[in-house]
């Protein structure tokens, strides 16, 4: 079971206000969250979801089986970037390797290839064994808020109408950017922590000072 099956409520209401032409995925493993998305967009628009592991693809295929716009790409994400134009993207799941390095790569090189009013969703960003994810939500130029519940899902978008949606109608839910900002230094007052994730990432701790300009 997928912690991801938590936001599906949230993926719902998200599909049907902004009808996406285009959802990407990086990182389907068995498919849970492509499902929360393949249900939502009724057979309306395309979703992609990639993964570069073939026993969890082959389960993948089996789950999206009976939803024709849903395309399982087998590939590492980092092959198939240019299969995308730039701004082409209405919804990116970020949900790949959760490493502090690995997160940074996949947003430098993906959040460019997001419409302009486009989301960008990134899963694991509440979640106690990887930093990498906070860091890296938390550096975005565009606004954000999370989904503290089920390991955490940010939510970012330039869209301020939409992003004024969200905070009506998922006000229960979410926290923002300030509260953001107090989870980042709760991470940081674990200094020692951090320290060791980041190290096992290959990172200078002075180095996470970054935006990702969106
Ligand atoms: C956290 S799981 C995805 C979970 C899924 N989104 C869900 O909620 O059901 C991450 C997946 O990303 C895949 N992955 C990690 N790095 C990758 C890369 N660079 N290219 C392709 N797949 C990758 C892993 O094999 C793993 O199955």
């Amino acid at each position: 079971m997928s912690n991801w099956i938590g936001h599906s409520p949230f993926a719902q209401w998200l599909v049907e206000k902004t009808s996406p032409e285009l959802v990407v995925e990086l990182g389907t493993f068995t498919g849970f969250s492509a499902e929360a998305f393949a249900i939502a967009m009724m057979g309306h628009g395309e979703l992609h979801t990639i993964e570069m592991d073939k026993a969890n693809i082959d389960m993948a295929k089996i789950t999206l089986e009976e939803y024709k716009n849903a395309k399982v790409i087998h590939n590492e994400f980092d092959n198939v970037i240019d299969d995308y134009e730039d701004h082409s993207i209405d919804i990116l799941h970020i949900d790949g390797d959760h490493m502090f390095k690995s997160v940074l790569n996949d947003a430098k090189k993906w959040i460019k290839k997001i419409s302009l009013d486009g989301v960008l969703l990134m899963h694991d960003v509440f979640n106690p064994s990887f930093i990498g994810p906070l860091v890296v939500f938390s550096s975005l130029s565009t606004p954000r808020v999370i989904f503290p519940k089920a390991l955490g899902l940010g939510v970012s978008t330039a869209n301020t109408s939409l992003m004024r949606e969200i905070h009506l109608k998922w006000y229960d839910e979410i926290v923002g950017q300030g509260v953001i900002g107090d989870m980042l230094n709760l991470w940081q007052i674990n200094g020692a922590l951090v320290a060791a994730l980041m190290e096992k990432a290959g990172i200078q701790q002075n180095n996470v000072e970054f935006v990702i300009e969106t």
